[in-house]
């Protein structure tokens, strides 16, 4: 018989959520995650995903998997403090070259990264500033930091970010200072003040930890992220970063100094006790990702040049999209009910899918759809997308 309590939980819990509609419904992939795919059931053109650089279903990283598997099997088997396999490693010296590191550890999600390499560098009387709106992963590395004074700084506002290290001056010196930021922001499509940041923290003794997940192959001329894109080499002491976006398989990383990795190999509390790491197929793909990212630059020129286009076409459609610098797009209309109308629209009459986002994901009042293009995405298919969304537009009363 369930404990009766515990039943009751679970029931109130569930009735919350379905009053809220805050768990909307999840569409189902019922194939490779290609600009075009069928989505419950419907072939569908793929307008949201975080397929950056088209590499998700790259055949050569299909293989590398494949040859991954009948080198070194089907999963893990050990745990990497007992036994690694040498293709992590391998894997881990790439990285740590992509993100222009010394060395590099990989876990099992981006996530996970985050939340173990936090915690590790933050000590009882060490301060962590952050910003407004962090990645949800941030914010629980941060709160699992103990004894640890935490400030948080309005988005994108250096006046602010100044401010508070300013007047915790005395309260810093016992300690470390760590300002923490997602380098390009996963709602509005914007990117962080790096060199502002850099320049605060070399005058107010701090270091950069910094989330790369939607910057790494994307920002910079070859991909390789916000470092690349500010030339802020050697300027950011931890770089963390996922595998599932850009890269397309599936992990999450730090690249830094060789002290910082050997550091966290032996402190970071997922890698030392949990045996769910990369296993040798992701492994293989995504080694090989890295070594199509920087045989073929013109994929990131392709996806700068899919996301100008589209946003400047949507622009002039008199579409709303905020303050995007980057192929994160949203398009802005207002109330919950008419994001989740237009996504609804886009796919059942024009077989487009772009996802809805309302409060508290996004602020009230200002509900959306994002569109994320990739590299793949032709012109006939922009063009397409750009067509329903102004007959949609139109029919919606958005525009
Ligand atoms: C900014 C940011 N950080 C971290 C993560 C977590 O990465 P992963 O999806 O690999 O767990 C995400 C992804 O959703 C993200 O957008």
């Amino acid at each position: 018989m369930p404990n009766i309590k515990f039943t009751k939980f679970i029931e109130g819990k569930v009735s919350e959520l379905k009053q809220a509609g805050v768990f909307p419904h999840i569409r189902v992939l019922s194939g490779p995650n290609s600009t075009k795919a069928t989505l419950d059931g419907k072939e569908v053109l793929i307008l949201c995903a975080n397929n950056y650089l088209g590499l998700a279903n790259h055949p050569e990283m299909i293989q590398a998997a494949k040859d991954a598997v009948d080198k070194y099997g089907a999963g893990m088997g050990t745990g990497r403090m007992i036994m690694t396999y040498d293709i992590q490693n391998k894997l881990e010296d790439k990285l740590a070259a992509f993100k222009s590191s010394q060395a590099s550890l990989c876990f099992a999600t981006g996530y996970i990264a985050n939340l173990g390499g936090i915690w590790p560098l933050m000590e009882e009387g060490d301060t962590i500033i952050s910003e407004e709106l962090n990645h949800a992963s941030i914010i629980d590395g941060c709160r699992m930091c103990r004894g640890v004074n935490r400030y948080v700084y309005k988005h994108l506002d250096m006046k602010d970010l100044e401010n508070i290290l300013k007047t915790t001056v005395d309260e810093r010196s016992k300690g470390k200072t760590m300002i923490i930021s997602d380098a390009v922001f996963s709602m509005d499509g914007d990117i962080c003040k790096l060199p502002e940041m850099i320049e605060l923290a070399e005058k107010y003794d701090a270091f950069i930890f910094l989330d790369e997940a939607h910057a790494s192959g994307v920002l910079g001329k070859t991909g390789k992220g916000t470092v690349e894109h500010f030339n802020a080499y050697g300027k950011v002491e931890v770089q963390m970063g996922t595998l599932s976006k850009a890269i397309a398989t599936v992990g999450g990383y730090i690249a830094g100094s060789e002290n910082l990795i050997y550091y966290l190999r032996r402190a970071s509390r997922p890698f030392v006790f949990s045996t769910g790491y990369l296993d040798p197929a992701v492994c293989g793909a995504t080694m090989k990702a890295l070594e199509i990212i920087e045989r073929e630059p013109e994929r990131v020129q392709r996806l700068w040049d899919n996301t100008r286009y589209f946003k400047k076409e949507l622009n002039s459609l008199g579409f709303d999209t905020g303050v995007s610098e980057t192929p994160i797009t949203p398009v802005i209309v207002g109330e919950a009910e008419n994001a989740q109308r237009l996504s609804r629209y886009l796919y059942e009459e024009e077989g487009i899918y772009v996802q809805a986002f309302s409060y508290p994901v996004v602020p009230k009042g200002k509900a959306r759809v994002r569109t994320i293009v990739n590299a793949h995405h032709t012109k006939e298919q922009l063009d397409y997308a750009l067509g329903a969304f102004e007959r949609a537009g139109r029919k919606l009363g958005i525009i």
